[in-house]
């Protein structure tokens, strides 16, 4: 059922639902999440269950404060340090060592674990009421099945979930699209994922180029390819080629919509349109729930317009890159 995140008791009694070991749908200012207390592994079984995700897939376990890492990493590396007072509490993920024997379930038995100490007001506010609770970080992956998108509303978790999972609504999610993913675990940082802090951003303030994944590193289902899926099966392309298919379009009924930044759909074309937002902030914020929309309407196919070059693009392009490998 859906409860209002700003009401302090409806907080209060998410709070004992996941100390007791129950599953919340928990808003973040990225997407929503499926939370589960990250030091009990019977709890967070039932959210690999509940999503239906492999459990050999680690997931995100969020803190309150940054000082709330020590519980699961016995010290936070230099890097993860300085990336943590940049971007904290915000949108970015860090992989650290794993303190011996703590989440190990929520870790998918790895040796390291991923920490994020996120700045919505609601998850705060539900973060330190669990840990009055004696609980010291939440295992959140996103409130979706597995393999499909993202939850950017409290609606969003009811769809996928049903009506007995208790979602704290905190509105529609600012950042739109997951936490940056950091790998600080090793000799050198990895981006694993990109989010909304760009690049540029993560590598001035670890003082240090990040690499791009590579056999070594870890694995993350985030980083599957056909991952964030739609229904519909989705394509990108640049303008012109956009442009051209659309005037190659015969009368013929097909079910398709265009999801377009530059692209206008010609006189008398039969098909669906969203515009899409020339700010990629814009963009991020409205991706998940615009596919969402698209999905819905019943189409069979949503061309997309490639988002154009820049690293503020970064995590659309690499959303859309996915959701199109379906
Ligand atoms: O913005 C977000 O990060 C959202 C909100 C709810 O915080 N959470 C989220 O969780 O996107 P999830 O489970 O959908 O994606 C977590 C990603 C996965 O790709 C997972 O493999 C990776 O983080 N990850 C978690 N722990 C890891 C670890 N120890 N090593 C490598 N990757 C890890
Ligand atoms: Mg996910």
């Amino acid at each position: 059922m859906l409860r209002p995140g700003d009401d302090a008791a409806a907080v209060a009694e998410a709070a004992r639902v996941l100390a007791g070991g129950g599953l919340v749908g928990l808003p973040t200012e990225t997407v929503y999440g499926l939370a589960a207390r990250a030091d009990r592994d019977e709890a967070v079984a039932a959210v690999f269950e509940r999503k239906g995700r492999p459990s050999d897939h680690p997931l995100i376990v969020h803190i309150a404060d940054p000082a709330d890492a020590t519980h699961f990493t016995e010290a936070l590396p230099a890097l993860a340090r300085r990336l943590g007072e940049a971007f904290w509490p915000g949108p970015l993920t860090v992989i650290v060592p794993r303190r011996p024997g703590m989440a190990g379930a929520a870790a998918a038995g790895q040796a390291t674990i991923g920490l994020r100490c996120p700045s919505h007001p609601v998850a705060q506010a539900l973060l330190r009421a669990a840990r009055e609770l004696g609980v010291p970080g939440i295992a959140a992956p996103s409130a979706n099945r597995f393999g499909r998108i993202s939850p950017t509303r409290a609606a969003h978790v009811v769809e996928e979930f049903g009506d007995d999972l208790l979602v704290l609504d905190g509105g529609e999610c600012a950042v739109g699209i997951e936490s940056a993913i950091v790998d600080c675990s090793r000799s050198h940082p990895v981006l694993l994922r990109p989010g909304q802090i760009g690049r540029d951003r993560l590598e001035a303030a670890a003082g240090e180029r990040l690499r791009e994944p590579d056999d070594e590193a870890p694995r993350a289902p985030g980083t599957l390819e056909a991952h964030y899926a739609p229904r519909a099966r989705l394509r990108l392309m640049p303008a012109g080629m956009l442009n051209t298919a659309l005037q190659l379009l015969g009368p013929a009924e097909i079910k398709l919509a265009l999801y377009s930044r530059t692209v206008r759909l010609p006189p008398g074309a039969r098909l669906r349109f969203k515009s899409m937002p020339s700010r990629a902030e814009d963009c991020a914020h409205e991706l998940f729930a615009a596919l969402r929309e698209l999905d819905a309407q019943g189409v069979d196919l949503i061309w997309v317009e490639e988002p154009p070059p820049g690293p503020e693009w970064d995590g659309v392009r690499d959303r859309l890159q996915r959701a199109a490998a379906a």
